[in-house]
């Protein structure tokens, strides 16, 4: 191997991991589901080096046509990640890289682009240390970069995080392909500035929160109402379960010491535009992830009418209509 290109998915949860059990290992609280998104990703090129010395990462974000070289605190997340799977995986073997990443949508802005980042580079670092993994493997493997919902991206279409007990336990699968279900993720864009508080220091706040242990004690039953309900195809059942879940999530992080307020009022405007498009007949849900942006989830006859009518809004900045996409793979 020389040169690699791998693309691999955001996804959105409609249970969110929140907490860690071992934030070493990442491992979750939380059972977690999502669904990966096609047209929110990261492309990754991977050239592999014989000097270990060469550890190089350019960038090219969002809306730019130029890459930037990558910043020292980027960078050192890679290094780490690379440092890790050496000896997790007692790997003798040493090498350099240099890494040129592509967005396909706005970055830290509550659009799991750790994830994608990351799951992306699990599957180049596989490769480059010539490891054979399974699918679960590599989810695995993706989960150790420090972005636990990374794991999520492995898998195709509509993706289940077992919470585990240890690190072998802890991995993602499939539950359905992404085929299963015409469900659509339309993320209204609202702000597309990096937020100011990263997931990590989020997650070791959260059982400062007094209303953590009752979602931990709800997410159960929740989990298994939303299975059902996808199972079903009952697309209103499992909207309002996903709508609820999100809200639930946010009253924990607004809630948590320090509090994390990621909405602005964008966000609220928003939130209670869905409730009215539902009233006059819209089957429409919000969910919003670690960040500002709200996404919609919808079924594919009601795209145009939502996109129209959120471009109209002046709300957005930008809309991005998302289908299932498979996970991680190489192009
Ligand atoms: O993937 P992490 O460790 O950066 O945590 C982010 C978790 C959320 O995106 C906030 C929720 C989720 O399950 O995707």
């Amino acid at each position: 191997m020389r040169t690699i290109t791998v693309r691999s998915p955001a996804n959105i949860a409609f249970i969110k991991y929140w907490g860690q059990i071992d934030p070493v290992i990442v491992l979750p609280q939380n059972e977690s589901c999502s669904m990966n998104l096609s047209a929110c990703y990261t492309d990754i090129e991977f050239t592999k080096v014989s000097d270990p010395q060469i550890q190089e990462m350019e960038i090219r974000e969002f809306g730019h046509s130029r890459y930037r070289q990558s910043t020292r605190d980027e960078l050192t997340k890679v290094t780490i990640y690379y440092e890790r799977i050496r000896t997790l995986y007692r790997l003798k073997e040493a090498f350099g890289f240099r890494i040129r990443s592509v967005n396909s949508f706005p970055q830290k802005a509550g659009i799991a682009s750790s994830a994608s980042f990351f799951s992306a580079l699990a599957y180049a670092f596989m490769r480059a240390f010539s490891l054979s993994l399974s699918t679960e493997d590599l989810s695995i493997l993706a989960r150790l970069s420090g972005s636990g919902s990374a794991c999520r991206s492995v898998p195709d279409g509509f993706v289940w995080w077992k919470k585990g007990h240890d690190n072998a336990s802890s991995h993602a699968y499939s539950f359905a392909a992404p085929d299963a279900w015409d469900i659509v993720d339309i993320v209204l864009v609202l702000n597309t500035a990096e937020k100011q508080i990263s997931s990590i220091d989020g997650h070791a706040g959260a059982l400062s929160s007094p209303y953590y242990l009752s979602r931990q004690r709800m997410l159960p039953k929740i989990a298994q109402q939303l299975r059902a309900a996808f199972e079903d195809r009952a697309f209103e059942r499992f909207g309002t379960l996903v709508e609820q879940e999100a809200m639930n999530f946010h009253s924990v992080l607004m809630t948590q010491s320090p509090p994390l307020f990621y909405w602005s009022g964008k966000t609220i405007q928003v939130l209670q535009e869905v409730v009215n498009l539902r009233k006059t007949g819209t089957a429409c849900y919000s969910t919003i992830d670690a960040g500002e942006n709200v996404h919609l989830i919808c079924q594919r006859e009601s795209v145009d009418r939502l996109v129209r009518h959120f471009k109209a809004s002046g709300l957005t900045q930008t809309v991005l209509v998302n289908y299932p996409a498979v996970g991680t793979h190489e192009i």
